[in-house]
C-alpha cells in the first residue's frame, strides 16, 4: 500500500470517492486479488463469506408491503440472536456500521428489529448450506433478500418462503391486534393501538340490527370453513349507515373486540382511506385474516362529478377490487348516509350488505338510561325520561346523563334531569367525533 496512505483503512480511503468509483475500485481490488479489508457492500460481504466469485451469487428477494417487512425483520433478529456465536453482521453498504430500527408492537412496547444491514449465517444454521440475509428498510430502496450460491437458489427460496410462512403465526407480533394505518411522509404507517373491551351489552341494537351483523360475522367464524371448501370466498363488505350518535363507531369497537386475536383489525384514517388504501389491503397479506375499518367514508367518497374528485373514489374501488384476490377479509365502512356515497361504492360485489342503524325506541333507550343511571341508585322514573328523549340517538342520551353529572354530580332528581334534556344544553359537546 502506498506509504502515504499508511495508518488508513481502505474503507476510510474510499469513504472519499463517490459510490460508483468504490464499487469499481471494490471489483478492480477483488480481481486483482486484493480485497478491501470491509466488504463494500452486502453483495461483496456475501461473496467473500459464502467464499464464491460474483458469477456464482444468487440473489432470492422478498417484494412485499413495509409492514412485511419490518416483521421479516423482527424474524432475522430472532434466527441472529438464536444462531448469535456463529452469525457474522457486516455493512449494509458504504462502509456504513449496520442499522437497527424500531418495531412498534403495541401501546408503548418497541422491539429493535435489524433496518439495514447483512448477516452471515453459516452452514447448519438456517440451512444446510451457508446463506446471507440482507435487509434495507428504506422506503425508497425497501429489499429483504437472501444471497447464497447460485447452485444453493432452491435453498435460499425454501428458507425465503418458511420466513414468509412464519408471519402467518405468533411469531408474528402485530398479528391478531388493532392496528392504526394513517399516511406518513405519504407513505403508509402502521401502529399498535390498543384492543377495544367493548361488547354487545353496551350497544343497545334491534335484535334484527344483530342478526344482520351475525349473517357478515359468519364469513369469518362458524360460516368460514364451508365458504372455502365451497369455493364461494371469505371476503365480505358491510356498509353500516345510520345518523350521528347511533353507535356506528361503538358497533365496529364491539366487532373488533369479538374478533380479536383470530383476526387483526387495521383502523384506516381519512388519510390513508384517501390516499394508500390499496398498500392497506396489500398490508393484509401480513396478517392473515384481517378486519379493515373504514370509519366515516362519506368523509372521503362523495358521488363521482367527473371532476378533480374522482382520485379518491377511483382508486378506493380499486382497492376493494383488489381484496377479490385475497382470503379472509372483512371490510366495515361506516356513513351517515348511503346515498353520499356514489352507488359504484356501494355494489354488492363491495360491499354485501348494508344495515342502517337506526334510532333507538322507546324500550331501546329505556335500556341506555338505565345502563347509564343504575350504577347511581337514584330514585328516577326511567320510562318517564325516556319518553322525553323522544328521537334522541344514543349518543345524545349518554350526553344528556354527562351534562346532569357535570350539573349536579352522581346526585340528581328527575326533575332536574329532565329539565336538562328540554333544554338542549348538552348539544353543545354532540358531534365530537370519537375513534376507537
Ligand atoms: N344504541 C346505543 N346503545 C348504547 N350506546 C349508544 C348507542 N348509540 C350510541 N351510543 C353511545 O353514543 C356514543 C356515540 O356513538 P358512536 O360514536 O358509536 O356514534 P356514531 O354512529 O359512530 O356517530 P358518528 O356518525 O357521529 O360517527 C358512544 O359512546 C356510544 O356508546
Ligand atoms: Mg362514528
Amino acid at each position: 500500500m502506498n506509504p502515504a496512505h499508511s495508518g488508513r483503512t481502505l474503507d476510510e480511503i474510499l469513504g472519499a470517492v463517490s459510490d460508483e468509483t468504490r464499487e469499481t475500485i471494490g471489483v478492480l481490488a477483488e480481481l486483482l486479488g486484493n480485497a478491501p479489508t470491509a466488504a463494500a457492500s452486502p453483495t461483496e460481504f456475501a461473496i467473500r463469506h459464502l467464499g464464491i466469485d460474483r458469477l456464482q451469487l444468487a440473489s432470492t428477494r422478498f417484494t412485499g408491503p413495509s409492514t412485511s417487512l419490518a416483521v421479516l425483520g423482527n424474524l432475522l433478529r430472532l434466527e441472529m440472536e438464536r444462531h448469535g456465536d456463529v452469525v457474522t453482521v457486516g455493512s449494509p453498504g458504504d462502509g456504513l456500521p449496520p442499522t437497527w430500527s424500531q418495531l412498534d408492537i403495541g401501546p408503548g412496547e418497541k422491539v429493535a428489529v435489524p433496518g439495514r444491514l447483512v448477516a452471515h449465517f453459516p452452514a447448519g444454521t438456517l440451512a444446510a448450506e451457508p446463506l446471507c440475509v440482507t435487509i434495507d428498510d428504506r422506503h425508497w430502496q425497501r429489499e429483504f433478500a437472501i444471497l447464497s450460491a447460485a447452485v444453493a437458489k432452491p435453498v435460499a427460496e425454501r428458507v425465503l418462503t418458511s420466513f414468509q410462512d412464519r408471519l402467518k403465526t405468533s411469531e408474528n407480533p402485530l398479528r391478531g391486534r388493532v392496528l392504526e394505518a394513517s399516511v406518513n411522509d405519504g407513505c403508509l404507517r402502521i401502529t399498535v393501538s390498543p384492543t377495544p373491551t367493548a361488547d354487545r351489552a353496551g350497544l343497545v341494537l334491534p335484535a334484527s340490527s344483530w342478526a344482520e351483523i351475525d349473517v357478515f360475522l359468519a364469513a369469518a367464524t362458524r360460516r368460514r370453513e364451508a365458504l372455502r371448501r365451497l369455493g364461494l370466498g371469505t371476503n365480505r363488505g358491510m356498509l353500516v349507515a345510520g345518523p350521528p350518535g347511533v353507535g356506528k363507531t361503538h358497533l365496529v369497537r364491539v366487532i373488533a373486540a369479538s374478533l380479536a386475536g383470530d383476526f387483526t383489525t387495521i383502523l384506516a384514517d381519512a388519510n390513508s382511506m384517501r390516499h394508500t388504501l390499496a398498500d392497506l389491503y396489500a398490508e393484509t397479506d401480513t396478517f392473515g385474516p384481517t378486519l379493515v375499518v373504514l370509519d366515516d367514508i362519506d368523509l372521503v367518497l362523495g358521488h363521482r362529478d367527473g371532476g378533480a374528485n374522482d382520485g379518491p373514489l377511483a382508486d378506493f374501488l380499486a382497492a376493494l377490487d383488489g381484496v377479490r384476490q385475497r382470503e379472509d377479509i372483512l371490510t366495515i365502512a361506516t356513513t351517515n348516509d348511503p346515498r353520499s356515497i356514489d352507488p359504484a361504492a356501494q355494489r354488492s360485489s363491495r360491499f354485501d350488505m348494508v344495515v342502517t342503524l337506526p334510532k333507538p325506541d322507546e324500550a331501546s333507550r329505556i335500556k341506555i338510561l338505565e345502563r347509564h343511571l343504575t350504577p347511581l341508585g337514584l330514585a328516577l322514573d326511567i320510562g318517564a325520561l325516556a319518553a322525553v328523549l323522544d328521537g334522541a340517538t344514543g349518543a345524545d342520551v349518554k350526553e344528556v346523563i354527562r351534562r346532569a353529572v357535570l350539573e349536579h354530580g352522581s346526585s340528581f332528581t328527575q326533575a332536574q334531569l329532565v329539565e336538562i334534556a328540554e333544554s338542549g344544553r348538552w348539544k353543545a359537546a354532540l358531534n365530537r367525533r370519537k375513534y376507537l
